[in-house]
């Protein structure tokens, strides 16, 4: 199933060099399975033709209140009532300046000020040059349109297509789907802390070389992205990979397992919640030398000792938060074999009231996974899909968990922790 399967927007295009990226945004949401109307202002038609717009959305672009399709002839009104949401990207000064003023004189602010605001959300991802952004009038402008209801996202900084450098160009297409997904998703979340550990981490032998493992990050990326979309904050203390971070998430880097404790013990006192998916290196070299480790041509091989990494997980599901039921942790298991016996003992040796089962070998580096779903009761299978959709499950059975016992002592197999 697609993310945006039945949802009908309403894309408003007003002047802006920014409406080269609408096509984008335009695509994107025709491709995560959304219909979209695209409404033009007269302005946005001098950067971009609305047949590019048509050809995109599969549908008629429309201009012009007196637009003569409309049987009642009353566009403002019909394409306003059949969106789930009007989004204006890009929305320029001279666009949010009419918004706040309640102007109506072409189509596009028309339909804006026509629609049933307590139905239809309207958002708004300015794009204009930085001095434009920064003057009191436009910051003015965009406080009144929020005050009256309005989502204003926010807005990248860099290069402008004016040669200057500074905030106020429109967010990437991908971001504006990113913040779409976060304004439609069920907010089961708010008032939560999650901290979040992700991918695997790297050991260092010497400067050069080190050990790490296959994890790529993914799932933990995707279980922070959906946990922010739920409403919460959330923390995410990553190893070494390269993926974006999900918007709106703190992000902490660190390379090695005793990095990784560090950070997550600066961060987890705020926290209500901590899942552990980081594939934590259990050994790490005895001495990391400092220097490069050369050959010496005599064909011996340095001989590495090793000592064991402190257990993130278990330290923290033994704290007095967590123990209390303050601070609800899920550990997860990759395995190679006997997934629902191994994660079951695990479960058990790690004192975590959720652990969720996967098999290592399968998902590493990709795309989608299935999850067992081990608690006190038994167990339960999130079957294979995208992690994303999994990260979005695994956080909508968090909620429950919470919602069914808020602060409450918690059971890990026979034994009641208080
Ligand atoms: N974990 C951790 N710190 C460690 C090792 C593991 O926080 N030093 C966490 C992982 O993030 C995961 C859970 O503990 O949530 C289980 O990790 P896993 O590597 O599967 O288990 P291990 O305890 O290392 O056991 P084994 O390698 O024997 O399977």
């Amino acid at each position: 199933m697609k993310e945006f399967a039945g949802k009908h927007l309403v894309l408003g295009l007003s002047g802006g060099v920014a409406c080269y990226k609408s096509a984008e945004l335009c695509r994107l949401l025709i491709k995560a399975g959304a219909s979209g109307q695209i409404v033009m202002t007269e302005a946005a038609e001098q950067f971009i033709t609305p047949v590019t717009m048509q050809a995109l959305s599969g549908r008629t672009v429309y201009g012009s209140q007196w637009d003569t399709r409309e049987p009642n002839n009353m566009p403002h009104i019909n394409l306003s009532r059949e969106a789930d949401a009007i989004l204006i990207a890009p929305c320029s000064a001279d666009f949010a300046a009419r918004l706040a003023q309640g102007r109506s004189d072409e189509l596009l602010s028309l339909l804006c000020l026509a629609r049933p605001a307590e139905r239809v959300p309207l958002l708004l991802a300015p794009a204009m040059n930085r001095e434009m952004w920064v003057h009191p009038a436009t910051q003015r402008n965009f406080a009144q349109v929020a005050q009256d209801g309005a989502t204003v996202l926010g807005v990248g900084t860099g290069e402008q297509a004016c040669g200057e450098t500074g905030d106020g160009r429109m967010l990437e297409p991908a971001e504006l789907m990113e913040e779409l997904s976060a304004f439609f998703a069920p907010k089961q979340l708010v008032g939560q802390h999650l901290l979040v550990t992700a991918g695997p981490t790297f050991e260092a032998i010497d400067p050069v070389r080190g050990i790490t493992n296959l994890s790529s990050g993914k799932m933990g990326f995707a279980i922070a992205r959906a946990a922010r979309e739920a409403g919460a904050e959330v923390t995410l203390v990553a190893g070494p990979v390269h993926l974006p971070t999900p918007r709106g998430v703190r992000r902490i880097n660190v390379q090695s397992a005793e990095q990784m404790l560090m950070a997550v013990e600066q961060s987890v006192d705020a926290a209500t919640v901590f899942v552990a998916t980081a594939a934590v290196a259990d050994w790490r070299p005895a001495l990391a030398s400092e220097q490069k480790i050369k050959k010496d041509g005599s064909g011996e091989v340095p001989a590495l000792a090793f000592v064991e990494n402190p257990d993130i997980l278990a330290r923290v599901a033994q704290s007095p938060r967590a123990r209390a039921g303050q601070l609800f942790c899920v550990g997860f298991a990759a395995e190679s074999h006997d997934l629902l016996a191994h994660a079951t003992a695990k479960r058990l040796r790690k004192q975590v009231p959720l652990l969720v089962g996967n098999i290592g070998p399968a998902t590493f580096g990709q795309d989608d996974n299935a999850l067992l779903l081990i608690d006190a009761e038994g167990h339960r299978e999130l079957p294979h899909a995208s992690k994303r959709v999994l990260a979005q499950q695994l956080v909508a059975d968090i909620a429950s968990r919470l919602r069914a016992a808020p602060a409450a002592p918690r059971r890990v197999g026979a034994q009641v922790l208080v």
